[in-house]
């Protein structure tokens, strides 16, 4: 699919453009994951999150136009205000591989600012906010440059195209509250190409949902996602996955509807575990999991089961734990952890986080 190719986005040449772009976009926690791609970055199975709220990626660009038209990317990249030349590759890669969608990009000159919420050594995943806030700041350049007459969902939808194309899960964190990233036969609209919000048909319950990341260490990935997703490709288990992930789509999305916690739960907590049992049982096989990552799992099974408190955990490709509950249990859950948990963090360090309404532009 080229849906959004277009060799004719150009900039006159006389047109002397310059301008200042800016999104603030948060990270997600995937309930059933991607995990495994084909093609051009594409999911092997559907997957859905949480969009979050305090765990974000502010990105500013500056952009002017090149005085000398020759065909070369040309960017500065500075993180939490440092020039980071080993970012600014990875992001030359990335517009690079943008350029039948903007071609314009090779006519331009950046400069990109970007800074994280959460410390940039906490071991949380920033690809899904940091690769959202820049395609969203890409797409404000263009509407700016082009003055494309566009509605807030072509926005958004393309937004999430452009996402995905950075990092997978990057093209859910466009949406408010909830996503489906992958096609899923009952969702007419859902696609491999971009997510898809599911905001309105969460249950109440579900409307206010609370994310506390318990940091179980702060240490780089041992294997990066990236290198997990193409492990995927040979795995053993692949085709049961796939079949297992649709499945759990389906009933995940009748619990997000019923408000039904408990099914909630059964399926995200499996699928935590089921992540890591893929990683475990690859080849090569490798495991992400720290002894403290165990021990908080088994603690929230066994405080739900002793208080009946609905609090569940979910895990993304890392050692730290994110306890999912509704708004109405948070303080008890917020005893809990300070009690019994906190001891198995490093630091004894937590974020707490919640459902987020989405990314949002910056005024200049
Ligand atoms: O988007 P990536 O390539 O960083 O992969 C994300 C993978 C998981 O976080 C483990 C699952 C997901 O769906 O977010």
């Amino acid at each position: 699919m080229k849906l959004y190719n277009n060799p004719d986005l150009l900039i006159d040449d006389d047109n002397k453009v310059e301008g200042i772009v800016g999104w603030k976009s948060p990270s997600n926690i995937a309930l059933v994951k991607y995990w495994g791609k084909y093609g051009n970055q594409l999911p092997l199975n559907p997957s859905i999150s949480f969009t979050l709220s305090q765990a974000y990626t502010q990105t500013i660009i500056e952009y002017k136009k090149k005085k000398k038209d020759d065909k070369k990317i040309k960017l500065d990249f500075y993180f939490e205000g440092k020039l980071k030349p080993s970012f600014a590759r990875r992001i030359n890669k990335y517009f690079k591989s943008l350029l039948d969608i903007f071609p314009f990009l090779r006519q331009l000159k950046f400069e990109i600012n970007s800074d994280n919420s959460f410390p940039h050594s906490s071991g949380i995943a920033s690809s899904a906010s940091s690769m959202s806030s820049l395609a969203l700041c890409l797409c404000s350049i263009e509407r700016d440059i082009f003055k494309l007459e566009q509605t807030e969902e072509e926005f958004f939808k393309k937004a999430s195209y452009v996402a995905r194309l950075g990092s997978g899960s990057a093209s859910r964190s466009i949406y408010p509250k909830a996503a489906i990233w992958g096609k899923m036969d009952e969702m007419e609209n859902s696609s491999d190409f971009y997510s898809t919000p599911i905001s309105p048909c969460l249950h109440d319950v579900f409307r206010k949902f609370h994310d506390d990341i318990l940091i179980v260490s702060k240490k780089a990935k041992s294997i990066s996602s990236s290198d997990g997703h193409s492990i995927m490709s040979n795995h053993r288990f692949k085709d049961g996955r796939i079949l297992q992930a649709n499945k759990r789509l389906h009933f995940l999305l009748k619990a997000l509807k019923n408000g039904d916690l408990d099914r909630f739960g059964v399926i995200v907590e499996n699928e935590a575990y089921t992540l890591h049992g893929l990683m475990m049982s690859s080849e090569p096989s490798y495991i992400l999991m720290e002894p403290n990552t165990v021990q908080i799992t088994k603690k929230v099974r066994e405080f739900r089961k002793n208080t009946k408190t609905p609090v569940y955990f979910s895990l993304d490709a890392g050692p730290n734990v994110h306890l999912l509950y509704p708004d109405f249990a948070a303080k008890k859950v917020e005893e809990f952890i300070d009690s019994q948990l906190v001891k198995y963090c490093k630091d004894k360090e937590y974020i707490k986080d919640y459902m987020g309404s989405g990314p949002k532009e910056l005024d200049f």
